[in-house]
Order: structure tokens, then C-alpha cells, then sequence
């Protein structure tokens, strides 16, 4: 079973899909921190996203993999754990213009489909219900307040010891809302046959219910 769950960011998608996953017991599937984790090599290696060489060189060399460890979801690239690194606002910044890349978006998209398709999953993006499984077996569009989504980042930064001011979160929530809506290919979009669900007064529980009980009464 596929189930994908898209929306802007901050808006509440990793932290409901973890809880359908572990609910539903089908894996979890975390697309944004594939570009993430692309956008920490090409900041690490000084690669020049805009050279077509530089590019083709860095999606030959580079292997994503998942694995649980300490019960945790990390994600590996080049067999380095990268799972904090990736959170860091240096490549929340930088991100959008990376994820904008068709020839990175191609082999990202390449390589979900392959996760995706081994045992199914719940899996999180911008693009899944419009690009990547379009055919997926439900869909959700998650949305929140910008406010409310800033508020999450705060608390989110507070664990990795960074401090920032709750208007610059806000400011940056919307630039990146803008930048992934508004570029060429696959934009974050609303699939047409996806269900919204309005985070901002929910609670994480009330959210990964909702989602439960839609899937659980159609079976
Ligand atoms: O969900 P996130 O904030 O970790 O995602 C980081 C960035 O990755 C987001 O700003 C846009 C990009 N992204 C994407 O383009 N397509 C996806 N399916 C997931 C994320």
C-alpha cells in the first residue's frame, strides 16, 4: 500500500507519516531528506550545481540508504550518517534551489519509486501524489498556519541547540513555500484527488488519527 503525504514545509508531514507508519506498520519514507542529504554533499564538496558535468559527476557517485538505528530512521549517504547534518539551517536554505534540479530530481524520483514499491510505504514530500505514485492508494495535502508551522520549527532548532527569532522562521517558511511551489518541475501541489487536512489547531495525535481512521473504515 502506498500512502502518500504532501504539503509545505513545517506543516506536520514527518512527524504524522512516522505515527501512520508505526500505526499501520508500513515503512516510512522521508523524501525531503534525500535532497537534503544531496544539498549537505553539494555544500560539503563545493559542487557547482549549475555545471551539468559537476552534476552528472556528483548523482554517479553518490548511494542513499536508510537504516533503523537505535530505533531511529537515518538516513546515510556515502555511507556517512547524515541524519543531523541534514537539519542544519545552512542546508534548510539551500535546499529548495537544489531540489529544483531535474536531472537530481529524476534520480531522486528513480530511487523513491524503488523504495516505495519493495513493501510499500508512507511516504512524505512535496511531489509524491502528483509525480512520484500519482496512482498512490490514498492521498493527504497537509496545511498549517505560517505562524503555527514556525512555531514547530522553533521547538524542532531548540533540539539541535539553535536559536533563531520566530519572524526569521516565519520569513523563511514562506521563501521556501514559494521557491518549491514556483519552480518548473514538479512543484508542490495539492493533487487534485488528495484529501487537505489543516494541522494548525490539531494535535500530532489528532492528525495521525484522522489520517488512520480515513484508511482503516475504507478497508
Ligand atoms: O520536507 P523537508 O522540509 O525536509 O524538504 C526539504 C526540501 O526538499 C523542500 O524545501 C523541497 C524539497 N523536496 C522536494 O522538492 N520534493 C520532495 N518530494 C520533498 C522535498
Amino acid at each position: 500500500m502506498i500512502i502518500a503525504i504532501d504539503g509545505p514545509a513545517a506543516s506536520g508531514k514527518s512527524t504524522t507519516a512516522k505515527g501512520v507508519s508505526r500505526i499501520l506498520r508500513i515503512p516510512y519514507l522521508d523524501t525531503g531528506s534525500m535532497y537534503r542529504a544531496i544539498t549537505h554533499i553539494v555544500i560539503t564538496k563545493n559542487i557547482d550545481i549549475t555545471q551539468p558535468v559537476e552534476l552528472k559527476i556528483l548523482l554517479s557517485d553518490i548511494q542513499i540508504r536508510f537504516e533503523i538505528v537505535n530505533g531511529e530512521n537515518c538516513i546515510f549517504i556515502n555511507n556517512e550518517n547524515v541524519s543531523s547534518l541534514i537539519r542544519s539551517t545552512e542546508v534548510t536554505l539551500f535546499v529548495s534551489a537544489v531540489s529544483a534540479i531535474p536531472e537530481i530530481r529524476k534520480s531522486m524520483v528513480e530511487l523513491q519509486r524503488a523504495i516505495g514499491k519493495e513493501n510499500g510505504c508512507v511516504i512524505e514530500g512535496r511531489d509524491i501524489g502528483t509525480v512520484v505514485f500519482p496512482n498512490a492508494d490514498y492521498k493527504f495535502f497537509l496545511v498549517a498556519d505560517v505562524k503555527v508551522r514556525a512555531e514547530r520549527r522553533l521547538v524542532d532548532l531548540e533540539k539541535l541547540g539553535e536559536t533563531k527569532s520566530l519572524d526569521d522562521l516565519m520569513f523563511e517558511i514562506e521563501k521556501r513555500d514559494l521557491l518549491d511551489s514556483s519552480r518548473e518541475h514538479s512543484p508542490l501541489r495539492q493533487a487534485k484527488d488528495a484529501i487537505e487536512i489543516d494541522t494548525s489547531l490539531l494535535s500530532i495525535s489528532e492528525q495521525i488519527e484522522k489520517i488512520v481512521k480515513h484508511i482503516t473504515n475504507k478497508e
